[in-house]
């Protein structure tokens, strides 16, 4: 850029700043103007969020004592209430808050799977795409990202999550808050905090951690989320260290707001206020409103006590006008900067138009995604792709299940509208020239009641004439999300029956997982050719499925959680602290279980592709550098095999010699590399060196100098590294450690 454009480029970025910073005293007066306008009842209806309900009391939006709603889904639903808004007396617009996950009129697969795709651009653009066909429809508001860090899939929510990697999920929040928001919608990071750490993997369990873990393992997901631009956070279901989140005022507000720095609106989950009564905090609806208002929760989410209790709270001093106030100019300037008095003007009939129409971008992004989220897990004997196989036997009630292809959270996506994995293979047999017969088996094979041992034996007998056997087996809709956790994650008996059945008529077996969770399968890994995890494929998924089955494209989803031998392991990920007896299989006396490996079924990272590839040990482009430099990192990847194929090179590094005890791999950093039959590529992945400290127990983040080791493989069991010396380290208050796949200019801008 020459000096002239830099000068202009300065003046039009001083341009904006200020028409931004105009802006911004725009809101600030309109707020003003409009506090003085509020009555009391008025401002508590800002921090109230109601819900639909069988009889939804209308008038109450009219009167403002409802300020913001959720889940009016439909247009329609909506409609009803911006007519009872336009009769209010301040018409302050209203948050209409709805659980926007993974899709809406178009369902994608959930979040886990899209994680697996390690592919930032593809989940943007289909949070993008949810946002879209979300904020058409009257929604300006959505219950996610939910960015929980979570290592034990017994916890049924992990299938709304990201996994089990910090920097891996930190990437992911703010791909997705940003899709959220370039789709017209404002984001909640959610749920915080460490909900996804629950005792025993049981939902709405207690949690008890460390607080340099938290901070380290737990929090940056959510300062991602925030750095991307999330306005709004809900606290969680879980006790903290003996402490409810919900009325946690050292995590709402010491960490939260201090710390991270965070000025958007805390909103409470769903009840949670009331809740806290049985947590026994005190039986007392005033007491608790009371306690949740003043740790740090600015709305109150379907419980109704901020409405029902604040005016005596004020009355008795006991919850300070200043502190609504606060509470309310948050919700305001969200409202404002949101742009959404516009949106409630909007006409009701195209906003049930734009609902009622299936957009095409939508499904070319769901394909995609299917195409890049069907996990090739195990294919020893290359079973897949189909290649020429004639006549295909499609086995299983969960292949041609429309209701469990949506997953837990179906939106407004419609039954009639999901291309099931028997339509997807059976299409796509037919240009192969190829034919598939579907049995129903024991439909979704669950329950041992609903399993006929003859519908099985004949089920076989007849899958027995093709030439290979698909069989589709794992989790339906109702075992996955909230409320589904799970103490055995095998398989069920009647499934893994008919598995064994199929595998006794010769004929090769590729079994296709669906659900939200890695699940058990050693007790059919050892009779069947291929294993591919297939999710809850959605509206379209399943036929980038069927493409991949076919050898159309080569698989290349990447495992974002350790998959696990044993529930009895769990929880276990890959990023955790050595011991002072490493598990050796010569030593009785060492980290290990005596009746189960130590090792998991497969690591974090991984997932096969059509052809094989090779990652040279790393190099690095400085063997020292201090805590202000980036190193880079270089492998050659090589196809070493007759298809193309996209190989995931994962950075991981591990801090040797610390004065905490430091995990044994961290991953920082990841690229994805497309390469043609026996071609060659260098891969270089920068490291910020400042990512690779810690924090310590007064919060502040340190980087020590001394020896780190480098590795760079294709999961994290990775044996192949590099040493590096950090010569001089540094030592930083909470708010400046830097963000996990954040850039710090970003970060800084928030
Ligand atoms: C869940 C939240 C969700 C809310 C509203 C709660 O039960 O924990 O994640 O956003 O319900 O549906």
């Amino acid at each position: 850029m020459g000096s002239r454009s830099v000068g202009i480029a300065f003046a039009l970025a001083l341009a904006v700043g200020s028409a931004g910073s105009a802006r911004a005293d725009a809101i600030d007066r309109r707020i003003d103007a409009l506090m003085k306008r509020m009555t009391l009842a008025d401002k508590i209806g800002q921090v109230t969020l109601a819900s639909i309900a069988e009889v939804f009391e209308y008038d109450k939006v009219t009167s403002g004592a409802y300020g913001n709603v959720m889940n009016f889904g439909t247009a329609k639903e909506f409609a009803k209430v911006v007519e009872a808004w336009k009769k209010s007396r301040l018409k302050i617009p209203l948050l209409h808050g709805t659980d926007i996950i993974y899709g809406n009129r178009t369902l994608f697969v959930p979040p886990l799977a899209q994680a697996s795709s390690f592919d930032l651009a593809l989940n943007r653009a289909a949070a993008e795409q949810a946002g879209l066909e979300s904020s058409a429809a009257g929604t300006n508001w959505t219950f996610a990202p939910m960015v929980d860090l979570n290592r034990d899939p017994r916890w049924g929510r992990v299938v709304e999550g990201a996994g089990e990697d910090v920097h891996l999920a930190s990437c992911l929040a703010g791909a997705r808050v940003a899709g959220f928001r370039a789709g017209g919608l404002i984001v909640s990071a959610k749920h915080f905090v460490a909900y996804g750490f629950g005792e025993g993997g049981r939902d709405y369990d207690a949690v008890e951690m460390g607080e340099p873990f938290l901070r380290d393992h737990v929090l940056p997901p959510f300062r991602a989320a925030i750095a991307a631009g999330s306005q709004t956070v809900m606290s969680a279901f879980n006790a903290f260290n003996g402490v409810p989140a919900t009325a946690n005022h050292h995590l709402l507000t010491d960490i939260l707001r201090r710390d991270m720095r965070f000025t958007g609106v805390v909103t409470s989950d769903w009840g949670a206020i009331d809740q806290l009564a049985n947590h026994g905090l005190s039986p007392a609806p005033l007491d608790l409103t009371v306690a949740t208002f003043n740790a740090g929760v600015d709305l109150d989410m379907a419980s109704y006590f901020f409405l029902r209790n604040m005016p005596q709270a004020i009355a008795e001093g006991r919850v300070s006008k200043a502190r609504l106030d606060e509470a309310v100019r948050r919700v305001l300037r969200l409202k404002f900067e949101a742009k959404l008095d516009e949106r409630m003007h909007a006409d009701p009939t195209a906003q049930a138009a734009a609902q009622a129409k299936l957009d095409p971008r939508g499904r070319d992004l769901a394909v995609e995604m299917g195409r890049r989220t069907t996990l090739l897990l195990h294919n020893p004997k290359d079973r897949l792709p189909l290649g020429d196989m004639k006549r295909i036997a499609l086995i299983g009630g969960l292949a041609d299940s429309p209701r469990d292809h949506m997953g837990p959270h179906p939106a407004l996506s419609q039954m009639e509208d999901i291309v099931t994995l028997r339509k997807a293979i059976t299409d796509r047999a037919a240009k192969a020239g190829a034919s598939v017969d579907y049995l129903e088996a024991c439909g979704a094979c669950r329950f041992p009641a609903d399993t006929d041992d003859a519908v099985i034996a004949e089920t076989a007998k007849k899958a027995a004439e093709s030439d290979v056997i698909l069989a589709v087996v794992g989790e339906t809709y109702e075992e996955s999300g909230e409320a589904a956790a799970r103490a055995d994650l095998a398989l069920s008996a009647p499934q893994v029956k008919l598995v064994h059945a199929l595998a006794a008529t010769g004929k090769p077996v590729v079994l296709l997982l669906t659900g939200g969770r890695p699940m058990l399968v050693e007790n059919v890994i050892d009779r069947v050719d291929a294993i591919a995890m297939v999710w809850f494929p959605g509206t379209y998924g399943a036929i980038g499925t069927a493409e991949v089955l076919f050898g159309d494209v080569s698989p290349s989803a990447r495992l974002p959680m350790t998959w696990p031998r044993s529930t009895g392991q769990l929880p276990l990920s890959y990023d955790r602290l050595p011991t002072g007896r490493p598990a050796s299989a010569d030593d009785k006396w060492t980290n290990k279980y005596i009746d189960v490996g130590w090792t998991p079924r497969w690591p974090f990272g991984h997932g096969l592709g059509y052809s094989t590839t090779t990652v040279s040990a790393p190099r690095l482009d400085r063997s020292t550098a201090t805590a202000a430099d980036t190193v880079k990192v270089t492998v050659t990847v090589t196809n070493t095999g007759e298809r193309a194929m996209r190989e995931t090179v994962q950075v991981y590094v591990h801090d040797v010699i610390a004065s905490r005890s430091r995990p044994q791999r961290q991953m920082k950093g990841f690229a994805q590399v497309d390469l043609a039959p026996g071609e060659s590529r260098e891969v270089t992945i920068p490291i910020r060196v400042a990512t690779l400290g810690f924090h310590v127990d007064d919060g502040s983040y340190v980087v020590e100098p001394g020896a780190f080791r480098v590795f760079a493989g294709k999961t994290a069991e990775t044996e192949a590294a590099v040493a590096l010396e950090v010569t001089s380290g540094s030592k930083v208050p909470p708010w400046e450690a830097p963000i996990p796949c954040v850039e710090p200019k970003a970060a800084a801008k928030r």
